[in-house]
This record gives C-alpha cells, sequence and structure tokens, in this order.
C-alpha cells in the first residue's frame, strides 16, 4: 500500500510503481496461468530476441472511475485482438482474449487505490507488453515469451487537456507501406524518437507523418490518429495500411455517424486539403481528444478552429467520449468491462 497523497489533477505522463503487476511466462509451446507480482523489475537473458532485434509489442488502455465510484475499462477485448495482430505480425505467440480481460480486471483491482477519482480528469494507465525472452542469439523468433501488464496514474499526455495544441508535418517516416506501422511494437516507436525531438525542439506538441511513398497523406499525429471535420460537417480520418488502427478512433466514428448524426470518411487525407477542416484534432487512448490548434507544413501554418479554444464539433465528440468511458452516458452493447 502506498501512503504518498497523490495529487490526482496535476498528473501528466510519468512512471510511477503501483501495488502489483501481472506476469504470465509461455515456455515450451504454453501460457502459463500468469499472477500478480510486486517486483517491477524483470530478470530476463542478455540474449533475449526483445533486446536485440525489437520482438516485443505493446498495449495501452485505461481504467475509468465511475460518479458512483465503481472502475470500468473501455473496450479492452479490442486491445486484446490488437496485440493478437501485432503478434502474428512479429511471431510471436498470442495471449487469448479472455486471458488479457482476465488479467488486466486484475492488476486493476489489484491497484483500485491508484484508480483516480472521478472528475480529476486522471484515469489509470493500463500497458500490457509482451517481450522475446530465452537465449538466442541469431535473427529468429524467442522460444520464451513474457506477456506482463503494469499500471499508473495518468493525466493529459499532450499539455493542456482539452485545449487546442500544434504539430508540424516532419520529413521522416515512421512506417513503411508494407511494414510493421499497424502494429504496436517498439520499433515503430524508435523510428519516431528524432522526429519528435525535433518537432519538440521547434515548440510543436509533436511531429505530423506523411505517408512513405508519396509524402502527400496525413498519416498519424505522433502516437495518435488524426481525424478532421469538414465545413459540411464530415468526419473525416485517414485510412492507410501503415498507421495504428486506433480503438479511440473507431469508438469516435461510432459516436460521430450513430450519436451526432454525421457522416464519417476514412479515405485518403491529403496534406493540401488542410483548408477543407474547420476543426481537426488528435486522437487516442493516451491523447483521448487533444484539439489541434495549427498544423505547420513547410513553413506554412494552417490554423484550424481556433489556436485557443476547443471547436464546437470537436468538443462534443470529447464529451460524448469520455461520457461513455466514465459511465455517465450509456455505451454502445460491449465496449464497458466492470472491473
Ligand atoms: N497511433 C499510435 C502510433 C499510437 O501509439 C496510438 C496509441 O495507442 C494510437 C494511434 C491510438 O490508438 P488507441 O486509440 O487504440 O489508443
Ligand atoms: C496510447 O495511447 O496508449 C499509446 O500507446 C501512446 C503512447 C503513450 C505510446
Amino acid at each position: 500500500m502506498s501512503d504518498k497523497k497523490i495529487d490526482w489533477k496535476n498528473l501528466g505522463f510519468d512512471y510511477q510503481k503501483t501495488n502489483k503487476s501481472f506476469m504470465s511466462v509461455y515456455k515450451d509451446g504454453e501460457w502459463d496461468e500468469g499472477e500478480l507480482t510486486d517486483d517491477n523489475f524483470i530478470r530476463i537473458s542478455e540474449a533475449s530476441t526483445s533486446l536485440h532485434y525489437g520482438q516485443q509489442c505493446f498495449e495501452g488502455l485505461k481504467a475509468y472511475r465511475t460518479k458512483d465510484g465503481e472502475i470500468q475499462l473501455f473496450r479492452t477485448d479490442e486491445n486484446a485482438k490488437r496485440m493478437q495482430r501485432s503478434c502474428d505480425k512479429i511471431l510471436m505467440p498470442r495471449v487469448p482474449v479472455d486471458k488479457f480481460v482476465d488479467a488486466v480486471k486484475k492488476v486493476v483491482k489489484a491497484n483500485e487505490e491508484f484508480v483516480p477519482p472521478y472528475g480529476t480528469g486522471a484515469t489509470l494507465y493500463v500497458r500490457p507488453f509482451m517481450i522475446g525472452t530465452g537465449h538466442t542469439v541469431g535473427v529468429k523468433p524467442a522460444p520464451e515469451y513474457i506477456f506482463r501488464i503494469f499500471v499508473l496514474p495518468v493525466g493529459s499526455y499532450f499539455k493542456g487537456g482539452l485545449s487546442p495544441v500544434d504539430f508540424v508535418t516532419t520529413e521522416y517516416d515512421r512506417a513503411a507501406p508494407q511494414g510493421t506501422g499497424a502494429a504496436k511494437v517498439g520499433g515503430n516507436y524508435a523510428a519516431s524518437l528524432e522526429a519528435h525531438k525535433e518537432a519538440v525542439e521547434k515548440g510543436y506538441a509533436d511531429c505530423i507523418y506523411l505517408d512513405a511513398k508519396t509524402h502527400t497523406k496525413i498519416e498519424e499525429v505522433g502516437a495518435a490518429n488524426f481525424f478532421g471535420i469538414t465545413k459540411d460537417n464530415v468526419f473525416v480520418t485517414p485510412d492507410s495500411p501503415s498507421i495504428l488502427p486506433s480503438i479511440t478512433k473507431y469508438s469516435l466514428m461510432y459516436i460521430a455517424e450513430n450519436v451526432l448524426g454525421m457522416k464519417v470518411e476514412e479515405r485518403d487525407v491529403l496534406i493540401d486539403e488542410l483548408d477543407e477542416f474547420k476543426e481537426a484534432g488528435a486522437c487516442g487512448t493516451a491523447a483521448v481528444i487533444t484539439p489541434i490548434g495549427a498544423i505547420t507544413h513547410k513553413d506554412k501554418e494552417h490554423v484550424f478552429y481556433s489556436k485557443e479554444e476547443v471547436g464546437p464539433v470537436t468538443k462534443k465528440l470529447y464529451e460524448t467520449l469520455v461520457g461513455i468511458q466514465t459511465g455517465d452516458i450509456e455505451a454502445p452493447e460491449g465496449w464497458i468491462f466492470k472491473v
């Protein structure tokens, strides 16, 4: 038990040790049952494929405190399925969806005191991941794996919460069209560090990646997906084989269409098309919805709704999404998992 008081309203996105992590080991072709552990260190072979060849993947989701003090998870089965697709892509064993969901529930329950109170804007971030372990020096899949989950309370990922932030396009590529961009594997994030650093040094929140082949289409906003709202009120978001299929983005597409009655388009989004959008945002588990004030491309700044205020459609999308996640608004069937 922690006796340190947490300042829920001023949390950023920084690691802190909580009570328990979950750990399961894959050996001789099968997963063990797994258990909760107090230890936040992992002892593995120095010749683990995860350390040399990036054979690892991860997920990110959140636990939310409702008004009546209960704890709930959002679309956890979708994280489990995406992790299976990441595992398939880099030849790691799948974790069954039920095992994944049960393990998330267990570890959240064991860290109940770290789930921020309702209304603080903070949440409990859940980080499942898998690493290749055992002794391997040749470039081939590992003989053993660890599936592990830790949690930590977090606030806003991009400084500002629902206040707009600015982004800049980058010349660097995050992922190739036939590569691993749609999988949540560490290599994609290593490939993003330099572009992120340069964008931040120039005073932007993060960079916007364009498609690697033509550099004409928007791919991702740092570690989040992009959406724009056209002057005709259409929700538009990029369709590309090299972006991470964001669970938040697909939830927003559903909300835009079925709750807000908007038209929704998942398609190529040209960087030269920015004038068509009256509002834009970055969406993801960590980013939630972060309104985009402006995008700078080739030294030209394009301002959307405002650099200071969130636009009305983005605000409505945000309120509906967060309302569902925190239990204030009834969720579509199957979206909520009670802890
Ligand atoms: N794109 C990237 C590269 C990400 O890392 C994330 C975060 O998971 C997202 C998009 C958003 O995905 P999700 O909404 O499933 O969190
Ligand atoms: C998430 O939104 O869960 C992410 O994975 C983004 C980032 C912290 C890597």
